[in-house]
C-alpha cells in the first residue's frame, strides 16, 4: 500500500456538547477526519488514495487535475504529489494575476499551474480535453475534478469500513456534498444500518443522477442547504453559525461544505425533521485551508 499508518489509524467520533444537539434523545457526533492529516485529511486522502495507487502501479510519474482559485482538491493533490513522488500540474479556472495563498502553497509543494479561461474550463469533463492536458507531459495521468471517478472508491471503502466498525445499530451518516463522489463511495460500502444524508453545498442538478449511477437509489437522501446558490460568498448567518459552533464545540468548520452541513442539520433538528433518538455521525471532510477565500479573519 502506498500510504503510511496515518491512513489506517481510526479518527475519533467526538460527541457534540451544545444543548441543541441532544434534544429528544438525539445524539450528534463529529467524525474527525479533519484530524487525520494536516494536508490530506478530510475526504481528500480517501478520494485520492485509489488514484495514486493506480498511477503508481501503471508507472505514471505526473498527475494533472483541475480546480478553482481556492481548490481544496488541487491543494491536497500538490501535497500528495510531493509526499509520494509524483510531479503535479493544476489547471486553474482564472488568471495568474489572481493567484491565491491556496495556489501559492500548491506551487511551493511543486505543482505547476496553468490558468485557463472560463470557456476552456467548461470542457474539463471531456475525455479529449483531459487527454490534451496531459499530451506534452511524460507518463502523465488526468485525475477528474475533486478526485472523482471509479478510482476514488477504494479509499472511500476504507473509510466506510472504519465508520462501520465504530457505529453499531441504526444511525445517520451526514456528509457534505459537492460532486457527490464521497457520498456515493461511502454509500456503496456502508452496511444498511447506516443511512447516508447528503447536504448539498452547490446547486447542481446532475448530482442525484451521478450518485445513483455509483450507489443505486436506496439508503441515501439529499438535502438543500442555506446559501447553496451563493457559495462564492459566505452569508452572514453562516459566518455567525460557524463562529458560535467553533466556540461551543471547539471544532472549526470550513466555509463552503461543513458549515452548510451543520447549519442545515441544526435547522432540521429544531424543525423536528430528525427522528427522536437518532444517532447522527457528521463527517468532517476538512477543507479548512479554503476558509481564506472568504475572509482573512477565518484563516485556518
Ligand atoms: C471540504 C470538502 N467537503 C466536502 C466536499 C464534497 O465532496 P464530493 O465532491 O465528493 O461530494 C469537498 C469537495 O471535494 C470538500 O473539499
Amino acid at each position: 500500500m502506498l500510504y503510511s499508518p496515518e491512513f489506517t489509524r481510526p479518527t475519533r467520533l467526538q460527541r457534540l456538547q451544545g444543548a441543541q444537539w441532544q434534544v429528544r434523545g438525539i445524539q450528534v457526533f463529529m467524525k474527525r477526519e479533519d484530524e487525520r492529516d494536516a494536508l490530506l485529511g478530510g475526504n481528500k486522502w480517501c478520494k485520492l488514495l485509489g488514484h495514486l495507487e493506480q498511477a503508481r502501479a501503471d508507472g505514471m510519474q505526473h498527475l494533472v487535475s483541475v480546480g478553482g482559485l481556492w481548490s481544496n482538491h488541487l491543494h491536497a493533490l500538490a501535497h500528495a504529489g510531493q509526499r509520494y513522488g509524483f510531479a503535479t500540474t493544476g489547471i486553474v479556472r482564472g488568471e495568474a494575476a489572481h493567484i491565491t495563498p491556496t495556489l501559492r502553497e500548491a506551487q511551493a509543494a511543486g505543482m505547476q499551474l496553468k490558468f485557463v479561461s472560463r470557456e476552456e474550463y467548461r470542457q474539463r469533463h471531456e475525455a479529449g480535453w483531459q487527454a490534451q492536458a496531459c499530451v506534452a507531459l511524460s507518463h502523465a495521468r488526468f485525475i477528474p475534478e475533486g478526485g472523482a471517478g471509479e478510482q476514488s472508491l477504494s479509499g472511500l471503502q476504507q473509510m466506510a469500513a472504519e465508520i462501520a466498525g465504530q457505529v453499531s445499530g441504526e444511525a445517520w451518516l451526514a456528509v457534505a456534498v459537492g460532486s457527490g463522489t464521497t457520498l456515493a463511495g461511502l454509500r456503496r460500502a456502508l452496511p444498511g444500518n447506516i443511512r447516508v444524508q447528503g447536504f448539498q453545498a452547490f446547486a447542481d442538478a446532475s448530482v442525484p443522477e451521478r450518485i445513483a449511477a455509483l450507489a443505486g437509489s436506496e439508503g441515501w437522501q439529499l438535502h438543500e442547504t442555506q446559501g447553496m446558490r451563493q457559495h462564492a460568498r459566505l452569508p452572514q448567518a453562516l459566518a455567525d453559525f460557524m463562529q458560535a459552533f467553533s466556540s461551543e464545540e471547539n471544532i472549526e468548520l470550513d466555509s463552503v461544505y461543513t458549515v452548510r452541513l451543520m447549519a442545515r442539520l441544526d435547522e432540521m433538528i429544531r424543525a423536528g425533521d430528525v427522528p427522536d433518538g437518532c444517532r447522527v455521525i457528521c463527517l468532517h471532510s476538512g477543507g479548512l485551508q479554503g476558509r481564506r477565500g472568504h475572509s482573512p479573519a477565518l484563516a485556518a
